[in-house]
């Protein structure tokens, strides 16, 4: 087995299901040693076991990204555990409520901005620090093709992720000159408990999801934990700053 990124240390938030786990098997199954972080201990603690059962290694944290001493812990635990961090993919988010804006409660488009924005911003600003100690480091924000474009029902996931997409251009070029790259990946509808939901809220939208694919399907979150070894990878050395899309063609069919 290869390993090239042994003795390397990988964050996950929203570790404990999704594209997280997947990532997180990702990582691991490439050598580095994983830091799964997540509010869900049960689905974090199936990453783990996942993991260690295919002889890698990684440990579980305890972590609610929109609060900032639990980010500071978590970060914390990559060093006290692994002796450091090199990778971060800021994975955690929710898709909200489905619902027109003029129906909206503005409490849910607070709780949607405060988990897939703010929880990006406390996760990034204590990462930095960590990275710079080791020297550099690859930070990996998940927006979604959702932060390119519009979707009817989903505006303050939109928005957030649009800004999400925004913080990572700003901070790839305050950290250019510092070998910390900052990218934001862009997933279209991929099978995880998320779309699952959102299917089940809204058979408009899974008739969409099942039949406007140009590849005639939604993804796989292998297909996402693969892109993003690779963003961190020395392969994508002279990336940083952009929006890496994988969305199996949709949004270039417009
Ligand atoms: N699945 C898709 O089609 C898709 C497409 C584009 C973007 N995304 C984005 O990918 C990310 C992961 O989505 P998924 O489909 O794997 O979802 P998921 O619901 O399967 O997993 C999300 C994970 O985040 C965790 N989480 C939620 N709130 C948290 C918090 N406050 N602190 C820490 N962890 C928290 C959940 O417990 C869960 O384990 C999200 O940001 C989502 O917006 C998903």
């Amino acid at each position: 087995m290869t390993t090239p990124m042994e003795n390397k240390v990988a964050l996950v938030t929203g570790g404990g299901s999704g594209l997280g786990r997947a990532t997180s098997e990702a990582f691991a199954a490439n050598g580095a040693s994983v830091v799964v972080a997540d509010i869900d201990a049960d689905g974090g603690a199936e990453t783990v076991a996942s993991i260690e059962s295919a002889g890698g290694s990684a440990t579980f944290v305890d972590c609610d990204v929109t609060d900032e001493a639990s980010v500071a812990a978590m970060v914390a635990a990559c060093k006290d555990e692994y002796g450091g961090l090199d990778f971060a993919y800021n994975n955690a988010g929710t898709e909200g409520k489905q619902q027109l804006l003029g129906d909206m409660d503005p409490a849910e488009f607070r709780r949607v901005v405060e988990l897939n924005l703010f929880g990006v911003f406390n996760c990034v600003q204590a990462e930095l620090p960590a990275m710079l100690e080791r020297g550099g480091g690859v930070i990996i924000n998940t927006s979604s093709t959702a932060g390119l474009r519009g979707y009817p029902q989903l505006a303050p996931y939109t928005a957030s992720k649009h800004a999400v997409a925004g913080l990572t251009k700003a901070v790839a070029l305050e950290y250019a000159e510092q070998n910390i790259r900052v990218l934001s990946i862009h997933p279209s509808a991929i099978e995880t408990p998320m779309v699952a939901r959102a299917m089940e809220d809204n058979p408009d939208m899974a008739e969409a999801l099942e039949n406007d694919q140009p590849m005639g399907r939604i993804g796989q979150p292998s297909e996402i934990a693969d892109v993003v070894v690779f963003l961190c990878s020395a392969g994508a050395s002279f990336m940083t700053g952009s929006q890496i899309v994988v969305d199996g063609g949709l949004l270039s069919a417009g």
